[in-house]
């Protein structure tokens, strides 16, 4: 029996999952995940987990109880560890120096604290919250501080999996990279991995680079995106199809065919947050050229969620209020329940203020986290919420359990996610049931066009010229 024990603070979308996997991969080591939250604690502990991921309920499951814990009691299961993982959300500053671009690093700041307080002996801690690059050494320092006699070696250990392909993404991951000072530590947390996944696919490399890599990497996927979406702009003037152009492209193996799929913008917790700590940190070394570079990614992606709005405005002859839409999808991406920077918030945000009424329909999103967002939105655009938007979300916004609900008596329906149960329902019964122009804004370019076109519908399409 192996007697190595870790901890993670914070059990989110990326701690639960990546200790839910290290514990099912390896049973001799005990793997406690701590987090504030009470109330996300407990999720953890039944059988409705508060991350949904494809095949996550069974991997828990199999670990829970035997070398896997979910609990609130982080001073405890920092004291009892040997490696210590920083899972903690690092949201975009709002306030103060560096607002609307550079990282909040409060909890981190916080855990590195805690981490001191309740240290003695040798401690290995690891940055899994994607920070802002050289944060390793602010944290090294504050460990460092503590005065109790601990030791400290920091890893920057930052996670690739994507929401919704969170499993395979952990179990079969294309690299895992770590980057240390310290032989020794990197050694350590290299072998548990090594459990499972191949030594050549486990790379090292100093705490800058790896910090780095990690902004790098999604700097590039969110780029390839908004290429392809300022593409699609273009097809749409000039009757080109994106799709097509996207295979053409695609094949070229020096391009490949992977994040290419036009759409009504990318979401999620991470792209825009990394690109714009990638400027702030470009900007801080005085770098304004490179700055820019990067930042034009976010600004194309804002372009496009806001050219799908008005779009559905102008082909609805220039008015959509008091009409009803139905929205198709919340999450940012299908196959999950997170809907951080999802674009169906903006796309809704924009359409209520042009008061219509929307029927969303999401299959894992609750209407509480719905309505939530919605009002968050509305207070970040304007500074807070306002009476008059409150009551809108009230009055305009009602939220369906089927897809079918949700397109009763609509004048349009916009798919904003690519679930798979949006591709293909019945497209009779749903026309039957809407007034007529019946509308539908694919902005996932995922529906049948050919199919529905011939049912009656007008479709419009990212990227391709409409359907009348
Ligand atoms: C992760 C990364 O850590 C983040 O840096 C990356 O950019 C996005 O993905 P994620 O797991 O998605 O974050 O965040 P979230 O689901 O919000 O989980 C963070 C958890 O940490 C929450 O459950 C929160 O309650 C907990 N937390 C936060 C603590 O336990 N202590 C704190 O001090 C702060
Ligand atoms: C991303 C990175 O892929 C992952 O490695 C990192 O650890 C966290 O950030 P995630 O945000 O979970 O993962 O999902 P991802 O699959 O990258 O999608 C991000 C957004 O881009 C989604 O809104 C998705 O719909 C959109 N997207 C992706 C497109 O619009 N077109 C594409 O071709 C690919």
């Amino acid at each position: 029996m192996s007697s190595l024990r870790i901890c993670c603070i914070g059990a989110g979308y990326v701690g639960g999952p990546t200790m839910a996997m290290i514990a099912k991969q390896c049973p001799d080591i005990s793997v406690h995940v701590v987090d504030l939250n009470q109330a996300r604690v407990d999720r953890w502990n039944s059988d409705d987990l508060p991350v949904y991921e494809p095949g996550l309920y069974e991997v828990v499951q199999e670990a829970r109880g035997r070398n896997l814990t979910f609990s609130t009691n982080v001073r405890e299961a920092i004291h009892e560890s040997d490696i210590i993982f920083i899972a903690v959300n690092t949201p975009t500053k709002s306030f103060g120096v560096g607002a609307g671009r550079a990282a909040n690093l409060e909890f981190i700041e916080k855990c590195a604290r805690t981490i001191a307080e309740c240290s003695s002996g040798h401690k290995v801690v690891v940055e899994k919250s994607t920070l802002p690059v050289r944060t390793a050494e602010a944290v090294k320092r504050i460990l460092e501080s503590s005065g109790n006699g601990a030791t400290f070696d920091v890893l920057s250990n930052p996670e690739f999996l994507a929401e919704g392909t969170a499993v395979q993404d952990l179990l079969h991951p294309d690299r895992v990279l770590i980057g240390g000072e310290s032989a020794n530590a990197v050694e350590k947390l290299a072998a548990v991995y090594a459990r499972w996944i191949p030594r050549d696919r486990i790379l090292t490399t100093n705490l800058w680079s790896s910090e780095l890599s990690k902004l790098t990497a999604n700097a590039f996927l969110a780029q390839r995106v908004s290429s392809i979406n300022a593409i699609s702009v273009l097809c749409e003037a000039t009757g080109a199809d994106v799709d097509e152009v996207a295979k053409a492209i695609g094949t070229d193996s020096r391009i490949g065919p992977k994040f290419l799929k036009a759409s009504v913008g990318f979401g999620g917790s991470c792209f825009q947050k990394d690109i714009l700590n990638l400027v702030y940190l470009c900007e801080h070394f005085g770098l304004r050229e490179v700055a820019e570079y990067w930042e034009q990614v976010v600004k194309m992606n804002d372009y496009q969620k806001r050219r799908f709005s008005t779009r559905m405005v102008r082909t609805m002859f220039n008015t959509v209020s008091d009409k009803r839409i139905a929205v198709l999808g919340f999450a940012f991406k299908k196959d999950t329940n997170d809907t951080r920077e999802s674009a169906s918030i903006h796309v809704c945000r924009d359409l209520l203020e042009e008061r219509a009424k929307i029927a969303i329909y999401d299959p894992r999103v609750p209407e509480s986290q719905i309505r939530d967002e919605l009002r968050q939105s509305f207070a970040d655009a304007m500074g807070g919420i306002s009476e008059q938007h409150s009551r809108l979300i009230e009055t305009n916004v009602t939220v369906h359990a089927s897809l079918y609900e949700a397109t009763e008596k609509a004048h349009a329906v916009a798919v904003l996610t690519e679930w798979d149960e949006f591709r293909n329902f019945d497209a009779k019964r749903v026309l039957q049931s809407m007034f007529r122009p019946a509308f539908i804004f694919d902005g996932r370019n995922i529906i049948d066009r050919k199919r529905l076109t011939e049912t009656g519908f007008e479709v419009h399409s990212i990227g391709r010229a409409s359907s009348v």
